[in-house]
């Protein structure tokens, strides 16, 4: 939630952090701002909306030519999203501004604190009072650094704030605890963002923050510390993505160009995973053979997009290697009091790597004496530095709001670490864990196939823009790629959408349907024969009471086709990777009838790509 930007260097500081804060809108688009100094003074800019509103402030009124200022693109949680709730926010002297990402918790308190001496307060938000008491300390005569960290030490919550003194024009002071935060290298200039996509047009070169920590940056230097002023060494990295993976390459929406990128991403979160002897190596495991062995249940957590993939994870790893799993939404686990100990693997599924819930969770898992794997896709963020072990997936930058080749992804990182366990407990021979990698090796091609088809899915999504609800149904692994499908029209046509399992429907759904309603159906392979007949008991069941049948069904499989009012073909693959396939006419029929109804499907309303708050 919430974009930030920082820049101190030779170039035009209102360029670098408008074109950053463009690269971040997907983190939150309620409103933004800018601040820059200039000849001792402050100079503001903010707007509510998208940032193309404050693009229109600045061409009317473009800033002085400064060489230091920050950003910041929001995602509302104190305060509604209007010019004045909009961040930067100043002290009451207009010498410090500063922007937040995250939540005060203590901020009602220490609001008070210093209302009593006359301060006034613009805005409703928990961010002003910081900038009130930053701005006091460097009045009071310590540098920028330092009163950071002397207000670091009073705040409660999460935040990742960044802030500039008028008096001070060539440092960017920056702080975090549980929100995100990367610095960017450059030659005789230096970046903050949130992520790297706000500086990677500049450098590709980056330090990763810990918890508790303050970042100046200069033309040429860099310096971390802790709260108490303790100096830190930060963690260098390079970052393997270049300008045009976040561009859009052609297509009309991130989301869309992304969909099309999961060939190629599936392709590359497989590549190294085989030894010559071909054996499975999964590098970042760090988790020693006699610690897998010795599970007795694994755990998995997530959110949203991510807990599908979690759900996907359980058929697997249950199948493959008869280890016991339970998954989990992250923002219920720990407030259960769930049964984990050192014998447990908690498994942490999340593509931004900053999703505050599943951070909250792993961390309450590890006081448990529980190992943490992480599942990611966001290297240097704070789930996988948090985690005993991570799995990166290699999707490349994911900017649409909904996930997409994140969740490809997810899943063959689940398949991985499924047949891994198998390979390290021995409840799959080596030669049944290699066919399944070929299948796996071949799923890219499979993608292709489905993609292929598009024109024909866009045309289905574009009959049904009066459609005001769909439901989903799935069996088996098809099951969460229902709950995904109807994920993702909710969040981007904005209808009521409901995934089901499919037996569960005459336990009540069924109710719901009526006179044309439309029905996903995602049929099984028929490989199994018995799921592959209940499903389809389950379409006639629908179809009897009028519902209008969409199936995904498998290439050559007739007997869908006295059921299916319209049937896209999916390649012949096992029941357990169908996912992989089946889900992406989902998204290519959600992205398209969000089109057609004129949404934004890139920056859908009230979401952000990355939820740092609980
Ligand atoms: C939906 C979507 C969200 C995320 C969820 C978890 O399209 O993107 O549901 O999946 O917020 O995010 P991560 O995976 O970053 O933890």
């Amino acid at each position: 939630m919430c974009g930030i930007v920082g820049y101190v260097g030779p170039k035009r500081a209102q360029d670098v952090v408008i074109d950053g804060l463009r690269r971040l809108e997907y983190r939150g688009y309620d409103s933004a701002g800018i601040a820059v100094v200039h000849e001792g003074e402050l100079a503001l800019a903010k707007r509510a909306g998208k940032l193309a509103n404050l693009d229109k402030v600045l061409a009317d009124t473009p800033l002085p030519p400064a060489h230091t200022g920050i950003g910041h693109t929001r995602w509302a949680t104190h305060g509604r999203p209007n010019d004045v709730n909009a961040h930067p926010h100043t002290g009451g002297a207009r010498r410090v501004a500063l922007v937040h990402n995250g939540i005060i918790e203590n901020f009602v308190e220490l609001r008070s604190r210093v209302e009593a001496d006359d301060h006034v307060f613009l805005s409703e938000t928990d961010t002003e009072i910081v900038a009130h008491l930053v701005e006091l300390q460097v009045q009071s005569g310590v540098d920028l650094p330092t009163a950071m960290q002397r207000v670091c030490q009073q705040l409660d919550g999460a935040f990742t704030l960044v802030a500039v003194d008028a008096e001070d024009p060539d440092r960017v002071v920056a702080a975090r605890r549980n929100s995100p935060l990367v610095v960017g290298l450059g030659e005789g200039e230096n970046f903050l963002g949130s992520d790297v996509a706000a500086f990677i047009e500049h450098t590709r070169e980056a330090l990763e923050l810990g918890q508790d920590q303050i970042v100046t940056i200069t033309r040429d230097e860099v310096t971390v510390s802790d709260f108490w002023g303790r100096p830190v060494e930060a963690q260098r990295f390079h970052v393997d993505w270049d300008l045009s993976a976040a561009e859009k390459d052609g297509h009309d929406w991130f989301m869309r160009k992304e969909i099309f990128e999961q060939p190629r991403a599936v392709a590359d979160s497989l590549i190294g995973r085989r030894t010559t002897g071909g054996l499975l190596q999964l590098d970042e495991m760090r988790l020693a053979d006699e610690e897998i062995r010795d599970l007795d249940k694994i755990i998995i957590i997530a959110c949203g997009t991510s807990f599908y993939a979690g759900m996907v994870a359980k058929y697997a790893i249950e199948h493959w290697t008869r280890t016991p799993v339970e998954v989990e939404l992250a923002s219920e686990f720990r407030y259960r009091d769930p049964i984990v100990d050192a014998t447990t693997l908690v498994v942490a599924i999340s593509q931004s790597g900053e999703t505050a819930d599943t951070l909250q969770a792993i961390r309450h898992a590890r006081s448990q004496r529980a190992k943490v794997l992480a599942i990611c896709n966001t290297n240097g963020s704070s789930i996988p530095r948090e985690s005993d072990a991570v799995i990166y997936t290699h999707a490349g930058p994911e900017i649409g709001v909904a996930s997409t080749k994140g969740f490809l992804t997810q899943l063959v990182a689940c398949y991985l670490l499924a047949l891994y366990v198998a390979q390290v407990k021995g409840t799959r021979f080596g030669d049944e864990i290699d066919e399944i990698m070929v299948q796996l090796e071949a799923m890219p091609g499979h993608i292709e196939t489905v993609l292929a088809q598009s024109d024909a899915v866009y045309e289905l999504a574009r009959a049904h823009t009066s459609t005001r609800s769909v439901l989903f149904l799935g069996r088996h692994a098809g099951y969460p790629v229902a709950l995904e499908g109807a994920l993702k029209l909710k969040e981007l046509a904005y209808l009521h959408a409901e995934g089901f399992a499919a037996g569960e429907l005459k336990h009540g759904p069924i109710a719901l349907i009526e006179d044309g309603l439309p029905v996903l159906c995602v049929v099984p392979p028929r490989g199994r024969d018995q799921l592959h007949g209940k499903m389809l008991s389950g379409i006639q069941e629908v179809r009897a009471r009028g519902a209008r049948t969409i199936c995904l069904a498998e290439e050559g499989d007739s007997t869908i086709e006295p059921y299916a009012d319209d049937l896209v073909r999916l390649p012949r693959v096992p029941v357990l990777l169908q996912p992989l396939v089946a889900i992406v006419p989902l998204q290519l029929f959600a992205c398209e009838l969000a089109t057609a109804l004129g949404h934004d499907v890139d920056q859908p309303r009230n979401l952000a790509k990355s939820v740092t708050v609980e």
